[in-house]
């Protein structure tokens, strides 16, 4: 399967256009809860090791300093090490940040609690920012414009966004994934979850002076199982769970009984 990934060089800031929000929902409040964050470590995908050469590659050096922002609970960060002296994974989220330093311990690595909108880090001192699965919850003008009061010169900053799972032999279960990831579970989503992330952030323009986009294979589990564990840890579907009042185990049957119905109407 391919996904996208933006990747930019250099930090000539300049203005973007953001969304116009139309949901309450607050990023910043949807990945709480510890027991969230260990199904991230279990069932997430993980950052392909081959994708994190590939930024080193891209910025010509060794890097010295690189935070992965919107960490969640290291999934992806525990990919990156190894790869740089320092790595800090910042995630908004405490939950989050605490599985994520249970889970993972390395002499370069630390786990912060920050946001986007304010990297704990000075200026002009960090090689490489990545952000996986994560960029859509941001506010991508604050963010980008902390990327440009850190990253060194010539600093890379990648955005990475996976292709949504799918079932090769079965098209009509993809579909009916499709509609649970992009009509079923919307309103419990951010708007600009909708907005970036069903385009693979393809509609996010870099304000930065170079621009080159990867497309990687990652592999995805693929059973019907799995996928529902998968789906267990998405935001929209805890958020489901909470305004609704299920567990979720009733979440997962709740999704299950969706799909068989899109399936038997097609
Ligand atoms: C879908 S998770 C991705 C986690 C991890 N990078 C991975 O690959 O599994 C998105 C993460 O972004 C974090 N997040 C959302 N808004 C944020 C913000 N403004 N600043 C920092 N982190 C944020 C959330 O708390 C959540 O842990």
């Amino acid at each position: 399967m391919s996904r996208t990934v933006g990747f930019v060089a250099n930090n000539a800031a300049r203005t973007m256009s953001t969304i116009t929000p139309g949901s309450k929902i607050d990023p910043k409040e949807l990945f709480v809860g510890s027991d969230l964050s260990e199904r991230y470590v279990k069932y997430r995908p993980k950052l392909p090791v081959e994708h994190v050469k590939t930024i080193v590659e891209l910025l010509g050096r060794r890097p010295e300093v690189w935070l992965d922002v919107g960490c969640g609970p290291g999934t992806s960060t525990q990919q990156i090490i190894g790869h740089t002296d320092k790595l800090v994974g910042i995630d908004v989220s405490d939950t989050q940040v605490a599985v994520a330093n249970k889970t993972f311990q390395h002499p370069s690595l630390s786990f912060v609690q920050g946001s986007c909108e304010k990297l704990p880090a000075e200026d002009c001192s960090v090689d490489v920012i990545t952000a996986v699965q994560a960029a859509h919850y941001f506010d991508l003008p604050a963010f980008f414009k902390e990327v440009g009061r850190t990253l060194k010169s010539k600093g890379v900053v990648s955005l990475i966004c996976y292709p949504d799972p799918h079932f090769p032999t079965s098209p009509t279960l993809t579909s009916a994934l499709d509609h649970i990831n992009h009509t079923y579970l919307r309103p419990y989503f951010p708007d600009s979850r909708s907005h970036y992330f069903s385009t693979k952030y393809s509609n996010i323009t870099l304000p930065f002076t170079q621009h080159h986009q990867h497309s990687l294979q990652i592999g995805l589990p693929i059973s019907y199982p799995s996928l529902l564990d998968i789906l267990s840890t998405w935001s929209g579907f805890q958020n489901l769970c909470d305004e609704r009042e299920i567990t979720l185990e009733q979440g997962v049957h709740v999704l299950d009984q969706e799909m068989a119905g899109f399936m038997t109407e097609e």
